[in-house]
């Protein structure tokens, strides 16, 4: 087994960072989603990052056993309890798992699996069985837009039905994935970012890019968020399909000539090779993809499973050092630098995200339980 202990090092700063972001930010109403230019970006409960902060508050709680870190996250986590009404978006699996699901996980509070149940009622409204998928966003352009990152909100309904919610909701989910292996790949396992559908036939009406560069580039967090959302669905279902994808695309990944060697990719594969854009890496992509190939592993033939284990580590590696690490007390106390949100609209260019310290925070978790 490699030496993993530069993860227990890297939990500790990590604990010593959110510290500090604990006396820092204190309105629970008001949620740090991002540090850039030297300012701090704050969202309400509606915004898709709006759960971030409470799970990595649940996965300092679940690593130090601090009591302090468990009821900050109860604090954080209460302050979404309307999401679980949010019918206009997808995102409510991203907003609910990350904070009740960790939530309930963690404290068995049945009041947490009655709003899970309830979000998953909201989320599971926006499914059309024509197209067989949720719609993921309402608004734009598109007549039915589904994203590979709502491979993600699935877990929500998964969850929903383990926790008594009824049947129909994981048969959602089952759908949901086995119309997004359909549509959403490429022959080489990469993916688009978005299928629009014809929502009275379900036929695909265009398959093209939002935040990556180009409609068949490969907009790297796209593809973190598949291969973490087929390991997830293979998890909850035990579905061999999803396995099978989810190794499909962990094989486009891992050791992939388009990502440096030192395992951080960049936001989008074509970045260096485009003219005029800078060749900025996404930590937050690094470190989705860390966090699924560490749990791929374990479902994972064992030649694979060894070679997915090294990747992981080799960008753990890379993010604890302080080329990605910020130093304690800067960063807006955030841990990672160098995520890129949405480069096409100039948003979290070169930036601290609420979502890259939650997946780095799980993957490293999951890295000390080796
Ligand atoms: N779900 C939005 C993103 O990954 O940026």
């Amino acid at each position: 087994m490699p030496d993993t202990s530069f993860c227990e090092s890297a939990l500790q700063s990590a604990v010593t960072q959110y510290q500090g972001f604990l006396k820092a930010h204190t309105n629970a109403a008001s949620i740090p989603r991002s540090f850039e230019d030297g300012a701090v970006r704050t969202v309400s409960a509606r915004d898709w990052t709006s759960g971030f902060v409470a799970g990595s508050l649940w996965y300092l709680f679940e690593y130090s056993a601090d009591q302090a870190f468990g009821r900050a996250a109860e604090t954080w986590t209460a302050a979404l309890a309307n999401v679980q009404n949010q019918t206009d978006t997808h995102d409510v699996g991203f907003m609910l798992n990350s904070s009740y699901g960790n939530g309930l996980r963690l404290t068995d509070n049945q009041d947490y699996a009655r709003v899970l149940i309830r979000g998953a009622g909201s989320l599971g409204s926006r499914f059309n069985a024509k197209v067989g998928a949720t719609r993921s966003w309402s608004w734009g352009e598109w007549s039915y837009p589904v994203i590979i990152d709502n491979m993600m909100n699935l877990e929500l309904l998964f969850r929903a039905t383990e926790l008594g919610g009824g049947a129909e909701f994981a048969e959602m989910a089952v759908s949901h994935a086995l119309t997004t292996m359909r549509n959403h790949f490429r022959a080489d396992s990469s993916s688009y970012h978005l299928v629009d559908y014809n929502p009275n036939s379900g036929a695909v009406v265009s398959k093209e890019t939002r935040q990556g560069l180009a409609d068949e580039s490969n907009w790297a967090r796209g593809q973190a968020w598949g291969l973490y959302g087929f390991t997830m669905c293979h998890r909850e279902s035990t579905d061999a399909r999803f396995l099978e994808q989810a190794l499909r695309i962990a094989d486009f990944l891992v050791d992939n000539p388009d990502i440096p060697a030192d395992g951080i990719p960049y936001f989008d594969f074509s970045a260096p090779t485009m003219p005029g854009v800078p060749a900025l890496r996404d930590a937050s992509a690094a470190a989705i993809i860390a966090s699924a190939l560490l749990e791929l592993r374990t479902f994972a033939p064992p030649d694979a499973a060894a070679r997915y284990l090294d990747f992981a580590l080799k960008i753990l590696g890379t993010l604890a050092t302080p080329q990605y690490t910020a130093a304690a007390g800067t960063n807006g106390h955030f841990i990672l630098m160098h995520s890129v949100g949405d480069y096409p609209r100039n948003g979290e260019v070169d930036a601290a995200i609420n979502y890259a310290d939650y997946y780095y925070l799980e993957a490293l978790l999951r890295c000390q339980a080796l």
